[in-house]
């Protein structure tokens, strides 16, 4: 059974290592090593983690006492992030954390979702009706990633 709660400072051990496992085994499929490496050193930014947790709408998914996503929400309507373990892929905890966001979005006021999401992500939210506005690079650390911009209109 998966339960839902908010993110707290207590967690981010576990929500970075998750973070660190998805991108290594999942993302890799889609990006290249030096990406995943760059990428995956993100799970070492505590402060970042620190500042995520205190200011946005950050939730977590657990199965007992395993965190097995999470999902955070930046300026009302911006979907910042999404990470599913990578032992508990297409079980349907990404559409949960969805789901759970996409309320917060409507409560939020707004009528419209936007994210910018991987490679591997786009299937995922392709199955949600999220509509491609374009193909981006975005830098990070000195890297640039390929990404796309999505949004969904309520
Ligand atoms: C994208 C992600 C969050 C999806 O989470 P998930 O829990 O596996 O997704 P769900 O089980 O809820 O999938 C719902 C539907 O989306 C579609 N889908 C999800 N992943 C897919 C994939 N890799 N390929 C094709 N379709 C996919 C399917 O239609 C799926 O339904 P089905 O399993 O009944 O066929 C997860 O794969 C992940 O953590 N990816 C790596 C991290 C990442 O790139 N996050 C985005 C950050 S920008």
């Amino acid at each position: 059974m998966i339960q839902i709660r908010q993110a707290e400072i207590t967690d981010i051990p576990e929500i970075t290592a998750l973070f660190r496992n998805t991108i290594t085994h999942i993302n890799s499929k889609d990006y290249s090593e030096k990406h995943i490496s760059i990428w995956a050193s993100g799970a070492d930014d505590i402060d970042v983690w620190e500042t995520r947790i205190n200011k946005l709408y950050f939730i977590l998914a657990e199965i007992d006492t395993t965190i097995v996503g999470f999902a955070y929400l930046k300026n009302g309507n911006y979907f910042d992030g999404l990470f599913v373990h990578k032992d508990y892929q297409r079980q349907g905890i990404g559409s949960k954390l969805l789901r759970i966001i996409e309320s917060q979005v409507m409560m939020n006021d707004f009528e419209v979702i936007k994210s910018d999401v991987s490679k591997t992500a786009l299937p995922f939210f392709d199955n949600k009706y999220y509509e491609i506005i374009k193909k981006q690079k975005k830098n990070f650390k000195g890297v640039t990633f390929e990404n796309f911009i999505v949004e969904k209109s309520f």
